[in-house]
């Protein structure tokens, strides 16, 4: 559920006419409701109630620092890939014993970072990945806690693309090797184990790969302790998918996803960790672009926008789908037809949808992607010199400007001219 509804023939972002932020704005523009990623963060709250836990927000799906900001404020951890996620999250006022640090090519530097400021732990990948870890901490006369990514070997079942926990992917040690792994990691002086991480993959709409994957970690946590290890804290990473197609069956709700974690892992006395991001920022989003032109085709109609692939990348890079709703409500039995949804940038892959079936559109009518709070606006770039696309926050009856469009100036500014030419 989220809060973006129709109220009086308008759609609204929370007591905020979506058309009213659009005329002060500007368009396109991204738009997060505070009241939708609350009610997602206390979703997973619920979920692992009895468990010792806690949530790190993936904020790669999401990483604007007001919306940390709210995140962290319910209590959130942040989940961090970048030594820039991790001042990111510092600047949105998020502790260092909050954050934990994944991603498989951590610089010396980045850990540097991280150890300074304070970490709660790092998700190391690799052998070598450990040595610089340990390397590291111990210039620094310190110790670093850590987990091992594991990679278990299952099918997600999710699109290749975002697929993570089969032995070709590029993430995590064999759960094979992870023995070995472990026993190098304890004889290091910089590093302190502290427990065990897996992450299979995003956008996962079945239950059964989590229950596979969590089986194996629950089998390797009792193998570990019994090689003299002290494993107290499981990550499980992120990966619950959202509904993105209203007209289809709704993935499992967090509850069920709990209801595994407790099933597989629950009995093992260590504190839990999830990484969730796109079920928590996803359908807290939309983006909110204009109609510039309605081009009849020779074989088919186009609806021309205002925002393209460089705003939202999504459909052109995973071919996937978002629901796209004008802002102003259709008139009940309003004959709907097929338009194809495209950018303005100058590639064919440039299109948002094909055939997808609207009610009539005109020049300047506004529309809005739904389901496009996660993996959105971080994923922009200014491809073809178009100003990185802005994000608006609402609560209530409030809006604010959480990222400012680059005027032109700004852009043209960021090149420089070679002192050659
Ligand atoms: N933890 C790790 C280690 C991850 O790699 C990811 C996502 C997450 C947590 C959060 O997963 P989530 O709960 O959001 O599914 N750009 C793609 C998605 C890439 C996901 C990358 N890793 C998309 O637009 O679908």
């Amino acid at each position: 559920m989220d809060h973006f509804l129709y109220r009086d023939g308008a759609l609204h972002a929370e007591d905020v006419p979506v058309a009213e932020i659009a005329s002060a704005v500007g368009t396109p523009f991204y738009v997060y409701s505070t009241a939708t990623l609350e009610r997602h963060y206390r979703l997973f709250e619920e979920a692992l109630s009895g468990l010792p836990h806690l949530i790190c927000y993936a904020m790669k799906s999401n990483g604007n620092i007001s919306v940390i900001r709210v995140l962290a404020s319910l209590g959130a951890g942040i989940d961090v890939v970048s030594v820039g996620e991790y001042l990111k999250a510092k600047a949105a006022g998020v502790p260092g014993e909050r954050i934990v640090f994944s991603g498989i090519g951590k610089t010396r530097e980045e850990m540097r970072v991280a150890l300074e400021g304070g970490i709660r732990q790092f998700n190391v990948e690799s052998e070598p990945e450990l040595l610089a870890l340990n390397e590291v901490a111990v210039s620094m006369g310190t110790c670093a806690p850590i987990t091992v990514r594991v990679n278990p070997d299952v099918d997600a079942k999710t699109h290749e693309k975002i697929a993570t926990g089969k032995k070709e992917n590029k993430f995590g040690i064999p759960i094979s090797r992870a023995r070995a792994v472990y026993s190098e990691a304890a004889a290091l002086p910089g590093i302190e184990v502290v427990g065990i991480d897996v992450h299979i993959g995003s956008q996962l709409v079945e239950l059964e790969p989590f229950e596979q994957a969590y089986a194996k970690v629950a089998e390797l946590t009792r193998q570990l302790r019994a090689d003299g290890h002290d494993i107290r804290r499981l990550d499980l990473g992120g990966g619950l998918g959202i509904p993105y197609e209203r007209s289809n069956a709704a993935p499992p709700l967090p509850l069920d996803y709990g209801a595994v974690i407790k099933r597989t892992v629950g009995d093992l006395n260590c504190e839990i960790e999830i990484e969730p991001g796109r079920l928590i920022s996803g359908n807290a989003g939309l983006l909110v672009s204009r109609v510039i032109y309605v081009k009849s085709g020779e074989e088919r109609d186009f609806l021309i926008l205002d925002s393209a692939m460089n705003d939202l990348v999504r459909p052109s890079m995973y071919g996937a789908h978002h629901d796209i709703v004008p802002v102003i409500e259709p008139e009940p039995g309003v004959e709907t037809q097929p338009f194809d949804i495209v950018g303005p940038v100058c590639e064919t892959g440039d299109t948002f949808a094909k055939q997808r079936a609207l009610p009539p559109l005109k020049e300047g009518d506004l529309v809005a992607f739904r389901s496009a709070g996660a993996y959105g606006a971080v994923m922009a770039s200014e491809y073809n010199a178009r100003p990185l696309v802005p994000e608006v926050l609402v609560k209530g009856d409030q809006f604010a400007v959480i990222r400012a469009r680059p005027t032109y100036d700004e852009m043209l500014n960021r090149d420089s001219m070679a002192p050659w030419l």
